[in-house]
């Protein structure tokens, strides 16, 4: 048996109403949930207030990504402070889309990651490599990088890091990467974690996958010794995110 806890991030993205939500925090609330599993839903910002006053008290709620300082004139931005004071412990950052669509880098999501622990806020950090670099060769160097920037700005909170694995050419794709090619992956992630941090934090950090995680999928994919969860985007906004949770038992 794994020490890890079975994580389950939902990330909603830029989806959903108050209505369709509302249906769907109804369905998550009735549903049988297995207690072992952590679960985590992703909400737009101007949702977070309403996700975690619906959400039954046992589902955690995250923000999709937050600013590095606690408040100023950054106009459009939030910031844990805010995220803290309606209710929500979570916050995701480094998503491939806030990479490759906002054009953050390593540095800006490492003072973000900084900020947010300093806070107390959960990170659930991504990392990930593309298409082109995978066919290259360079998927471990990238991953690598990427984990670097982020454990950077850790210091002592990594009880507080989920690290999420998220292949881009998965993403959005329903090109799930086989279980073989995420426990490879998730596997040298564990390796770089216990050369460059410490055999604890390798033994104890859940490494998540991203990438088109499907009711189908998930079973096989949990079975992996070194994936300890999913992050999931299209799938956690419908019934189907629930088997995903229960996918490992
Ligand atoms: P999909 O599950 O829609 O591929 O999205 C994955 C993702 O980006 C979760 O953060």
């Amino acid at each position: 048996m794994s020490p890890r806890k079975f994580f389950v991030g939902g990330n909603w993205k830029m989806n959903g109403d108050k209505k369709s939500l509302g249906e769907l925090i109804d369905t998550l609330n009735s549903a049988k949930i297995n207690t072992e599993t952590e679960v985590v839903c992703g909400a737009p910002s101007i949702y977070l207030d309403f996700a975690r006053q619906k959400l039954d008290a046992k589902f955690g709620v995250a923000a999709q990504n937050c600013y590095k300082v606690a408040k100023g004139a950054f106009t459009g931005e939030i910031s844990p402070a805010m995220i803290k004071d309606v209710g929500v412990h979570w916050v995701i950052l480094g998503h491939s889309e806030r990479r490759h669509v906002f054009g953050e880098s390593d540095e800006l999501i490492g003072q973000k990651v900084a900020h947010a622990l300093s806070e107390n806020l959960g990170v659930i950090a991504c990392i990930g490599e593309k298409l082109d670099q995978r066919e290259a060769g360079i998927t471990e160097k990238v991953v690598f990088e990427q984990t670097k920037a982020i454990a950077n700005n850790v210091e002592n909170h990594w009880d507080k890091v989920v690290l999420a694995y998220e292949p881009v050419w998965a993403i959005g794709t329903g090109k799930t990467a086989t279980p073989e090619q995420a426990q490879e992956v998730h596997k040298k992630l564990r390796e770089w974690l216990k050369s460059n941090i410490s055999e604890q934090v390798s033994k104890s950090v859940r490494i998540i996958y991203g990438g088109s995680v499907t009711g189908p999928t998930c079973k096989e994919l949990a079975s992996q010794d070194d994936i300890d969860g999913f992050l999931v985007g299209g799938a956690s906004l419908k019934p189907e995110f629930i088997e995903i949770i229960n996918a490992k038992h």
